[in-house]
């Protein structure tokens, strides 16, 4: 896209053309404002929508518009995925907005890293999500005298409690980078912080076939057991919809689920509750949504640099993440309007980044390049589906980060 020359509002004469893979309730909600915001700095929007909760089905897009040499003005991206465009050198040039707004200094480390290559910042971080979170019903779990869970233990008594009483415990969708959303928590709880980082992030041999990692893949056979019978393919929207109307106790989801909430009416600590998968409460695993912009010819165009530094202003931090469930990308943000949730959210990720306890979700691309993210989904899923067993899964799942290395 070549900016036309223009005599009156030169800067901003190009729609700013989006893929994102934003299509649930929630996350369209969530999505207006950002396109509200632009409109407010007369910037227009062309919608490039690809549905698929997790973004698969939108890079699999973005690579055929690359290759078709019809890059996206702005991407919708996470971890290493950023990375590997920016290997490539596709991505703009984003230091100068960068340094006008003073990204540096309030930008949290863990995210910088996957924003700058090379200290040249590549994509503007919008939020920061975290997968270790657990969202119930709380109607469902008071009139089965259930307590918020803290421990495996309890947490596999309440899932029985709510099977006996003819409720499905557990809202799930089989689609493989939610199976993998599943058992990010899972293993977290299993392995523990310093496992899971040696495990998914360190691609330890030892801890990738460890006792601990058998624990997490027979807990994935009691989660198995207690989804209902038409989880398969099931999106994961729909899922978190089972728990909103009751016919579900829990789910494991990423903040995100908190968006269909709220879109749906509900409020948290009265009609929803949400709690860390019981073990991780210390811990968090993320994963930042970020606006990567694709080179439209050398320097960063002035549509981009509009978004980007829009992207980053505290105001539209604040308003997003509280539509969106996730928590600001700055750590100057204040949390007062934030509902309960987001508070506590943004409580834990300063408290997990500040103790050594944040790390990149495995599920969500911040632990490894796509490569070996899709050899442990492969394996995760195929176990969850019952193809073999918690001791067969862990030596595949060693055997094929392995070839995958
Ligand atoms: C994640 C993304 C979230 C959310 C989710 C479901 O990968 O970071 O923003 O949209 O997928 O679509």
């Amino acid at each position: 896209m070549v900016a036309t020359a223009l005599t009156t509002a030169p800067a901003l004469a190009e729609d700013v053309e989006v893929l994102h893979w934003w299509t649930s309730g929630g996350e369209a909600a969530a999505l207006n404002v950002l396109k509200g915001d632009l409109e407010t700095q007369g910037i227009g929007w062309q919608d490039m929508p690809v549905a698929g909760g997790g973004g698969e089905a939108a890079m699999t897009v973005l690579r055929a518009r690359v290759t078709s040499g019809n890059a996206p003005t702005a991407v919708q991206m996470l971890g290493f995925d950023i990375l590997d465009w920016a290997d490539q050198g596709a991505l703009a040039d984003l230091n100068s907005v960068a340094a006008e707004q003073g990204w540096d200094a309030v930008v949290p480390e863990a995210l910088q890293a996957f924003a700058k290559v090379d200290g040249k910042w590549v994509s503007a971080p919008v939020n920061v999500h975290s997968t270790n979170w657990v969202w119930a019903n709380k109607a469902v779990l008071d009139s089965n005298g259930i307590a918020v869970p803290t421990t495996w233990d309890e947490f596999a008594a309440a899932v029985d409690a709510l099977s006996a009483a003819g409720v499905t415990p557990i809202a799930h969708g089989g689609q493989a980078w939610q199976d993998a959303t599943v058992f990010d928590a899972v293993a977290m709880g299993a392995l523990g912080p310093d496992g899971y980082k040696a495990a998914f992030i360190d691609l330890d041999e030892d801890a990738l076939g460890g006792d601990a990692m058998k624990t997490a893949f027979e807990r994935m056979e009691f989660i198995r057991a207690n989804v209902d019978e038409n989880f398969s393919g099931r999106d994961w929207n729909l899922a978190t919809a089972m728990v909103i109307n009751g016919e579900a106790g829990f789910q494991m989801m990423g903040d995100w689920a908190k968006g269909e909430f709220l879109s749906a009416g509900k409020t948290p600590g009265d009609d929803f509750l949400c709690f860390r998968f019981p073990g991780t409460e210390n811990q968090v695993t993320f994963n930042a949504d970020q606006f990567a912009m694709f080179d439209q010819g050398g320097t960063v165009s002035a549509e981009q640099a509009a978004l980007a530094s829009a992207i980053l202003s505290p105001s539209f931090q604040s308003a997003f993440n509280v539509v969106k469930g996730s928590v600001p990308a700055r750590t100057d943000v204040s949390d007062a309007d934030f509902d309960a949730c987001g508070k506590q959210g943004m409580k834990d990720l300063a408290a997990a980044a500040a103790s050594g306890n944040l790390f990149g979700s495995m599920a969500h691309g911040h632990a490894n390049p796509a490569s070996i993210k899709n050899a442990m989904y492969d394996v995760i899923t195929a176990h969850f589906n019952g193809e073999y067993d918690a001791e067969t899964a862990v030596s595949e799942l060693v055997d094929a980060v392995s070839i995958a290395k």
